[in-house]
Parts: structure tokens; sequence; C-alpha cells
């Protein structure tokens, strides 16, 4: 089987990667961040989310956030959105799409937003609609496609049956997310295969945690698969404040130095992309978690 030819990134830094800093992050320091991302040349970006506050409080200024940022025609926007309450404040803000998120694994649905599968879909189905009327699109993430911090291993027939719940609602296009990073190339390709048979390859994205060192071993499974579609995070920044032990997700600048290297398309200057990265580790006080942008900026340096 062939790799494709392009690859469409979505960075989800601004969101998956700040939603775990303990530091607050203020937004002016988002807003330049996305700036700094849509400058790079990513096409779509996830600026933020409209949860509970409570529950999250590093997104609170998701408002504040979206109605910052300096939004290009060619960039499309998405946020995340739990449930009606989150839609109807994410909808003032026009997002171009939101993101319904469920979980394969029941332990961590009610950890991460207090119901169950079940319920979660209950919830979704309005959004859905009242999205898709309102001329935005959905996504759907799928978190704990392959383990979950609290159940152990996940059987792929509990993504088919979460994809075929999110297809049921009218989701348009599916994430299967490794929340906590324990996936390995095989695993993740018969979490795929599950997702596969409700959405064709075109409405399926990689969603990988690097906490094992594996997921670009398990970006390229993805592709082998015609997989073609990844959310990462600038600088590797991130993790799920309710997947115990999680780290961030893959980041986008070695996945876009892979792809380079495949001959591959992304449509992203690996070197603004550093900048952008190097951008958000010095507001953090910390080294990019990047092995590609770290040899890169050693590179400028020396
Ligand atoms: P709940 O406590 O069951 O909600 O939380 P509730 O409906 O009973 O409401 C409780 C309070 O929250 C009320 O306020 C509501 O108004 C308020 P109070 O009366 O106590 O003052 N509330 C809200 N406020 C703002 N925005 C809202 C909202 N909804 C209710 N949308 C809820 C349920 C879903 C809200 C909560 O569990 C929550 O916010 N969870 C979000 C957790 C989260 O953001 N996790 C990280 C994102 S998922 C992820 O990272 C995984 C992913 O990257 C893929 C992967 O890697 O797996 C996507
Ligand atoms: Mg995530």
């Amino acid at each position: 089987m062939s790799l494709p030819s392009k690859v469409r990134i979505i960075d989800v830094g601004p969101r998956d990667g700040l939603q775990n800093e303990k530091q607050m992050v203020p937004a002016a320091v988002k807003i330049e961040l996305v700036q700094k991302l849509q400058e790079a040349g990513l096409k779509e970006i996830e600026v933020t989310s409209y949860v509970s506050p409570k529950w999250v409080p590093q997104m609170a200024d998701n408002h504040a956030v979206m109605s910052g940022i300096r939004r290009s025609k060619a960039v499309r926007y998405s946020v995340l959105t739990p449930n009606r309450r989150g839609f109807l404040d994410a909808e003032a803000d026009k997002p171009d799409e939101i993101v319904v998120f469920g979980a394969a694994s029941e332990a961590f649905s009610h950890r991460n937003i207090n119901c169950s599968i079940a319920e979660s879909i209950e919830r979704f189905a309005p959004v859905v609609e009242a999205a898709k009327a309102a001329g935005i699109a959905v996504r759907g993430a799928m978190s704990c496609t392959v383990g979950c911090p609290y159940e152990g291993d996940i059987a792929p027939s509990k993504v088919d049956y979460l994809a075929g719940l999110m297809k049921g609602i009218g989701v348009e296009r599916v994430d299967v997310a490794d929340t906590i990073g324990v996936g390995t190339p095989g695993k993740v390709q018969k979490a795929i295969e599950a997702t596969l048979k409700h959405f064709d390859v075109d409405h399926v994205s990689g969603h990988f945690h690097d906490t094992y060192g594996q997921a670009l071993a398990n970006t390229y499974a993805a592709m082998e698969l015609g997989v073609w579609n990844f959310q990462s995070s600038v600088s590797g920044l991130g993790g799920c404040p309710y997947a115990k032990g999680a780290t961030g997700n893959v980041a986008t600048e070695d996945v876009v130095f892979m792809l380079n290297g495949l001959g591959i398309e992304t449509g992203i200057d690996l070197d603004r992309l550093v900048d952008a990265g190097k951008f958000i580790s010095d507001h953090l006080g910390r080294k990019p978690q990047s092995l590609a942008a770290v040899a890169i900026l050693n590179k400028r340096a020396g």
C-alpha cells in the first residue's frame, strides 16, 4: 500500500496542549500562538474548548481567545463543545468546526465528561444537529481507542461501537485518539480499521499522544491504511487533565520533519513552525518537547 501524497495536520497545541498547563497562560499568548501557527502554514487549528471552567480552568478564556485571533479565510478554526451550553457559547464566537468528544472507555467517559458513553451520545446529538443547521462542521473525538488509564486495554469492538454511534448522530469525521500514548502500530491499525467500518478514510484522523514514544510509528502505521489527517501539538505540548500519566501529543515539528523526509506534502514551513514552538516553550519556561525542534534550534545556534 502506498503512503498518501499529502497530509493535513490540525495543530491542537492551543487546546489539547495548553489545557493541561498548571500555570495560567494569558489569552494574548494563546492568540499569538495561533497567529504563529497560521503563519507557519497550518490550515487547521484547534483553538480552545467551551467546557466547564471548574473542570478545566485553563480554557476559561475561550471567548477572549476566539474573539482575539486574527482569522484567515484559509484556516479552519475548531473548538471543543461537550454539551448544549458549550455549543451555544461557542456558536457566538463563530468557529468553523465544533468537536464533540466521547470515549471508547466507559470509565474515561465518566471521568472526563461525567456521564456514560450512551448519555454522552444523547447530549451530543442535539449539538451536532444545531451545529449543522448553523453551517458549522462537526468532528467527533474518540478517546482511549487503544488503552484507558482506568480500564487498561480497549478492544477494537468498543471503537467500532463508538464510531457507529458517532456516525448515527451525524458526526462528519472522527479522530481516533490514543489519549495516553500506549498504542503501538498494530493496535492503532486495529482501532482505525474498526472506525473505517463507519467512516471513509478521508473522514478519519489520527490523534496520538507520545507518552511511550510510539506516536510517529503510529502515524506511519495509520498512513499505511490511507489515513492522511492527523492532530499533533506544536512543541509536543499537552495531555488531558483527566487521563492520569498522559503526556503531550506528538510534536507537530517531529511529524512535519518525518513527512518532509518521506516527500509527503503538508504545506507547513518547518522553520516557522519551530519558531512557533520556541515562542510557546519560552513562555512556559522550558525546552521544546520536540527532538526535531531542538536539533534545528541547536543547528541555528551553532
Ligand atoms: P457536569 O458537572 O456534569 O455538568 O460537567 P453540569 O451540566 O451538571 O453543570 C455543572 C456546572 O458546570 C454548572 O455551573 C454549569 O452551568 C456548568 P454551576 O451551576 O455549578 O455554576 N457548565 C458549563 N460551564 C461552561 N461551559 C460548559 C458547561 N457545561 C456545564 N460547556 C461537563 C459536565 C461536560 C461540563 C464537564 O465534565 C466538563 O467540562 N468536562 C470537560 C473535560 C475536558 O475538557 N477534558 C479535556 C478535553 S478531552 C481531551 O483532551 C481528549 C482529546 O484530546 C482526545 C484524546 O486525546 O483522547 C479530545
Ligand atoms: Mg488529546
